[in-house]
């Protein structure tokens, strides 16, 4: 059987299609598909309060784009996992979405970025999705299970890819990574 990842695209158009980095230009028009996709209330989803205050990560935050315009887009954000006193460095991958669903862009895009982030070493990279469309990208719930959110999730759709196994704690927090900086500079102030 050959694995979603490695299907060929199903492009239309596959010559007009370019997968590329995101720029500043292509603001406007990832908002415009992200409230085409998701709806005004993106906002208050629990992976857009782990986002908070953060900027996409260049580098593996790309577009599909075409002469007509934006086609997709997928964005990679740094956030942190808090367990006690230790912080640890995640990249929270979302959102994905693409303006004309099932021509593969959506896998193109995600097979792209992953493999600018694992180029870059970007690390182990969360998720909140389908283990269906993103297993074969290597994302799987086991080590998430107890780990706590801003907000409410399905705990199946929890999802980690991490290149080489680590020891992840059982129980932790995915927060902003605003929030752990903060936690980090209280940790200081207390140990100072
Ligand atoms: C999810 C999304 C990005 C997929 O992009 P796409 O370009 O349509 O995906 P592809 O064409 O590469 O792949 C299509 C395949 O994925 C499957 N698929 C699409 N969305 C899926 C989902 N949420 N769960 C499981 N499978 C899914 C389709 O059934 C299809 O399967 P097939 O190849 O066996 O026919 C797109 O449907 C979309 O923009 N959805 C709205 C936003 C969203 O929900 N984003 C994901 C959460 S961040």
């Amino acid at each position: 059987m050959v694995a979603a990842r490695d299907r060929p695209a199903r492009f239309d158009r596959s010559a007009d299609v370019l997968i590329r980095p995101a720029e500043p230009a292509d603001a406007e028009a990832i908002t415009a598909l992200l409230e085409a996709a998701f709806g005004p209330t993106r906002y208050k989803r629990t992976a857009a309060l782990l986002r908070r205050g953060a900027l996409p990560i260049e580098g593996p935050s790309l577009v599909a784009s075409e002469d007509d315009g934006l086609l997709g887009s997928v964005q990679f954000w740094p956030i942190a996992l808090v367990a006690g006193e230790i912080v640890l460095s995640l990249t929270l991958l979302g959102p994905l979405a693409v303006a004309m669903p099932g021509l593969g862009i959506g896998r193109a895009l995600l097979a792209a970025s992953l493999g600018v982030a694992d180029r870059i070493g970007l690390g182990p990279i969360l998720l909140i999705g389908d283990h269906s469309y993103y297993g074969p990208f290597g994302f799987a719930a086991e080590a998430t299970g107890g780990w706590g959110l801003p907000g409410p999730v399905e705990r199946e759709r929890l999802l980690l890819r991490e290149r080489r196994p680590l020891a992840w704690p059982v129980v932790a927090q995915v927060v902003a990574a605003d929030s752990a900086s903060a936690a980090t500079a209280t940790m200081l102030a207390t140990d100072g």
